[in-house]
């Protein structure tokens, strides 16, 4: 049975027999030398991917001849002669690669070339994307450099094997057979991480458990790291900030106290005795009850600082997470880190990160970019954005997010004038940053498919894949990953592709349309709850949120509201700030608007309102019906599973339109508009 297990990496042979005779002339023999386990990892996996698509063994030789692939880094390619490699080589750094066809001997060659083992690699996966996608092997010119350095993914499991927001099953790491045992599941893991690049994962929560830190879990810890460094992984862990506390025995963790200091460098020298190359520690401190420095009346930068102390001389870096905000605060949640964040510009040491969301309420299906961007230039900022599917359906719903990870990254601050946008600000090229990341909260588990929806195996290669490049369109990597995932039929591809694209304004149709935000069921976030008002905490009631009154509805974030706004440079500020002139889809985000307010559709905000949530329900089953539609084009297993989902997901969309419909009709007091069937 197809169960999704092999993901995109799939080496089935290539069905069209025209192509794969092209190939079989392009690729006749490998010349590839070098013992280095990451060359053996890119060895087995070019002679998998090559027997497998190619269906005929490929021979490993040396001989040089039309046809011959040379594959490997400046000093294993040395003997072969005259590749003139070193100027080209200079400008991909120490991750990139060359993809290129030559002239070698007279003979007509192709070349992957990297200055080390893991570039290799990563060459090595394009290659074999280029043959899984049906490219042309002609006149190849590729040159790839990471735009990012850290392209980690955060795993928000327990050591419980629970995994917070995952809906994929448990987690993969199985702690109680570690280190002994190595479930064959964690090579397949950095096998797909590394075939988009992924180069670190941090291992544990967020809301972090200090046994992580214990020689009960480091050498299971280091059998991990052991597995996933020839696929150029390094492991990461999140800190918990009272562990001198609660593992250390100390009366204190407050940062300034020598003795946590010295607890912190014997802690972080020990990791190094097991985990020689562990790149560093991620923190949530001081939110939703997380400890932190703030316990002490230190500020975050002092409690960043003691790790990155500690870290420093081993070359280890501290992902600080500015997800903070509190529940004494009276101030509007989306302003707290800004506030907390800003006037700490500057006092982080060089080896910290400080991790951003993407927005600056959570992971909403649409959220304007985050304040803090373009406003602490003098910090690195990593971004977080979240593929598991907390709040967008999480593994019912199609949920294709690419062109949510695009909008933020090309939204543009202004910090710089025109053009400064958040792409630039995460890459370090806007404030000339050396060191640069983007983290995702992982959708994985131990389903058999990884990701429980399949489609949601999208987001994990589409992530990888704009970390790597975040020029790549949405359009670009749903393309490729439905041709490596299931298909190069363009008649599948096209009107997949298509519906993918749509996917992510259906939800927010359906969810949370123009601007709204925050309606989901409380605590679990599992469908709508806008009614919710009985929390022990404002900002945990969705009423806070959408403000919905007789009057209108929306959260005014201008100047007679929270003016949250003043937090964006002034372009954005006066763009934003004008309903006019607000893009509809923030509009209830910065504005509480009255019911009868005219949209740009001419429509009274309500009608629009109630469209807009008819329009995404409706949408599911033009999504249902173009998935119909490809049931001889894919194998019947995944073609049934996603079915199914796509009819959950309609029933979904339905109870989200109607409750969200009914409930604010209360306040409106309007009816329904006219050619929108009634809900009951
Ligand atoms: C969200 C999520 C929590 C998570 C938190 C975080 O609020 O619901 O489960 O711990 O984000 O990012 O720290």
């Amino acid at each position: 049975a197809e169960d999704g297990y092999r993901l995109w990496l799939r080496y089935d042979p290539i069905a069209d027999q025209a192509v794969r005779t092209r190939y079989q002339a392009a690729l006749k023999n490998v010349l590839m030398e070098g013992d280095s386990p990451t060359l053996v990892a890119a060895r087995e996996e070019l002679m998998e991917g090559l027997r497998g698509l190619l269906d005929t063994n490929v021979p490993f030789n040396p001989a040089v001849q039309d046809g011959t692939l040379l594959v490997g880094t400046l000093q294993t390619l040395a003997p072969v002669g005259e590749l003139n490699l070193e100027k080209p080589l200079r400008q991909v750094g120490d991750e990139g690669y060359l993809i290129f066809t030559t002239k070698l001997k007279r003979r007509n060659v192709t070349v992957v070339a990297a200055n080390t083992d893991v570039g290799v690699l990563y060459g090595c996966f394009h290659l074999l994307r280029l043959l899984q996608t049906h490219q042309p092997l002609q006149n190849l010119n590729l040159q790839e450099t990471p735009k990012l350095d850290l392209r980690v993914l955060n795993h928000w499991d327990n050591l419980d094997r629970s995994v917070e927001r995952g809906y994929a099953g448990a987690s993969l790491w199985k702690w109680h057979l570690l280190p002994d045992y190595l479930d064959p599941r964690y090579r397949e893991y950095a096998r797909a991480n590394a075939s988009v690049g992924i180069n670190g994962t941090v291992l544990n929560n967020v809301n972090a458990n200090a046994l992580i830190l214990t020689e009960e879990f480091l050498p299971r810890v280091a059998a991990l790291a052991n597995v996933f460094r020839p696929y150029g992984i390094k492991v990461y862990l999140s800190a918990r900030f009272s562990a001198p506390i609660e593992i250390g025995g100390l009366k204190t963790a407050d940062p300034l106290d020598p003795q946590v200091q010295q607890w912190w460098k014997k802690k972080v020298d020990e990791i190094y005795g097991y985990i020689p190359d562990f790149g560093g520690f991620l923190v949530k401190a001081n939110s939703e009850g997380q400890p932190g420095p703030q316990n002490y009346n230190r500020s975050h930068a002092e409690g960043a600082n003691l790790l990155a102390d500690a870290l420093a001389p081993h070359g280890g870096v501290v992902m600080w997470r500015a997800f903070v905000y509190s529940n004494e605060e009276p101030e509007d949640r989306a302003k707290q880190a800004y506030n907390e964040f800003v006037p700490l510009d500057g006092k982080f040491r060089d080896n910290v990160l400080v991790q951003v969301k993407n927005g600056a309420i959570d992971f909403q299906p649409r959220e304007p970019f985050h304040p803090l961007f373009g406003a602490m230039p003098n910090t690195p900022l990593m971004m977080e954005f979240q593929i598991t599917q907390e709040y967008t359906g999480q593994s019912t719903n199609l949920f294709y997010q690419m062109p949510l990870y695009k909008e933020t990254l090309d939204a543009d601050t202004y910090a710089k004038g025109k053009g400064s946008t958040v792409a630039k600000v995460v890459d370090g090229t806007l404030e000339g940053h050396r060191l640069t990341g983007v983290a995702g909260v992982s959708n994985i588990g131990d389903d058999r498919n990884w990701t429980g929806h399949p489609f949601a195996q999208s987001n994990w290669y589409g992530y990888g894949r704009l970390a790597w490049d975040h020029a790549l369109t949405s359009e670009q990597i749903a393309d490729e990953w439905l041709r490596m995932t299931f298909s190069n039929d363009e008649a599948f591809v096209k009107p997949v592709s298509d519906m993918m694209i749509a996917s992510r304004e259906i939800v927010v149709d359906y969810m949370t349309p123009l601007g709204l935000h925050h309606l989901m069921g409380w605590s679990h976030h599992y469908g709508p709850g806008p009614w919710v008002t009985d929390k022990p905490r404002a900002d945990w009631t969705a009423t806070y949120y959408h403000q919905a009154d007789s009057n209108g509805i929306g959260f005014d974030r201008t100047k007679t509201g929270s003016d949250a706004l003043a937090q964006y440079f002034p372009p954005v500020q006066e763009q934003w700030g004008d309903p006019k002139t607000c893009p509809e889809e923030f509009l209830l985000w910065f504005h509480h608007l009255p019911w009868d307010y005219t949209t740009k559709s001419g429509r009274s905000l309500w009608d629009e309102l109630c469209h807009r949530y008819y329009a995404g329900a409706d949408s599911v089953a033009w999504m249902q019906d173009v998935w119909q539609q490809q049931k001889s084009k894919v194998d019947a297993d995944r073609f049934q599973h996603v079915a199914t989902l796509l009819d959950i997901q309609k029933k979904e969309a339905i109870w989200w339109r109607n409750a969200c419909v009914l409930y604010f009709q209360q306040f409106s007091r309007r009816p329904i508009p006219d050619g929108l069937e009634k809900p009951d």
